[in-house]
């Protein structure tokens, strides 16, 4: 996760007042790969999208996913009790993760999901109803339960060391050795 703090400067980059336990403490984190998703549902109002790395499969049977939310997030507070999209982002979505992230690029292109709204040409989606909220520090964990979902081929994004990277699809491993 990426706290607000960062969110309008380049990704993951720290800003000179950033105290220097909390510059170390995110560059340690930032040495856990992840994958990048944007999280997508309708508020009272409005719609939102969040751009997150924080995304986590929780449980098969019920099958449930996990984000945490920064609680300075315009998104938070709304996400509470509501059905939500987890969008995963493939390797060209990059623009669409800084869109959502504080950097507005080209309006995104949406899907009209049967339980919540979610974006199109997306690597893979998992549509939740809510399931529980529990407390999470400066963050909310939010945990839903996945009612739909589905997934294309493709590379993936990935975010790493504060930058972007993709994972191919496939590579070549040991089995070459055999
Ligand atoms: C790669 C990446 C991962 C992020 N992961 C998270 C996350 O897991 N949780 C979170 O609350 N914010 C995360 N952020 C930051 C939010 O996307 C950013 O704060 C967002 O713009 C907040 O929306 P708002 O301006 O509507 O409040 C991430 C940003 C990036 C670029």
């Amino acid at each position: 996760m990426i706290a607000k703090s960062s969110h309008n400067a380049e990704p993951g980059a720290v800003g000179r007042t950033t105290r220097p336990r909390e510059h170390h403490f995110r560059g340690s984190l930032g040495r856990f790969a992840t994958g990048v998703a944007i999280v997508t549902f309708d508020g009272a109002t409005k719609r939102h999208g969040i751009t997150v790395n924080s995304f986590t499969s929780v449980s098969m049977e019920p099958p449930l996913v996990l984000v945490s939310i920064a609680r300075s997030t315009k998104a938070h507070d709304e996400l509470a009790g509501r059905p939500f999209s987890v969008n995963i982002l493939g390797a060209e979505q990059k623009q669409l993760a800084l869109h959502f992230a504080g950097r507005p690029g080209p309006d995104p292109v949406w899907v009209e999901g049967a339980t919540a709204p979610r974006l199109s040409h997306v690597l893979a989606y998992f549509e939740c109803t809510p399931w529980a909220a529990y407390d999470g520090g400066d963050h909310t964990l939010y945990v839903g339960e996945v009612v739909d979902f589905n997934y294309r081929n493709g590379d993936a994004l990935a975010f790493a060391n504060s930058s972007f990277t993709t994972i191919p699809e496939s590579q070549l491993g040991m089995e070459e050795l055999l």
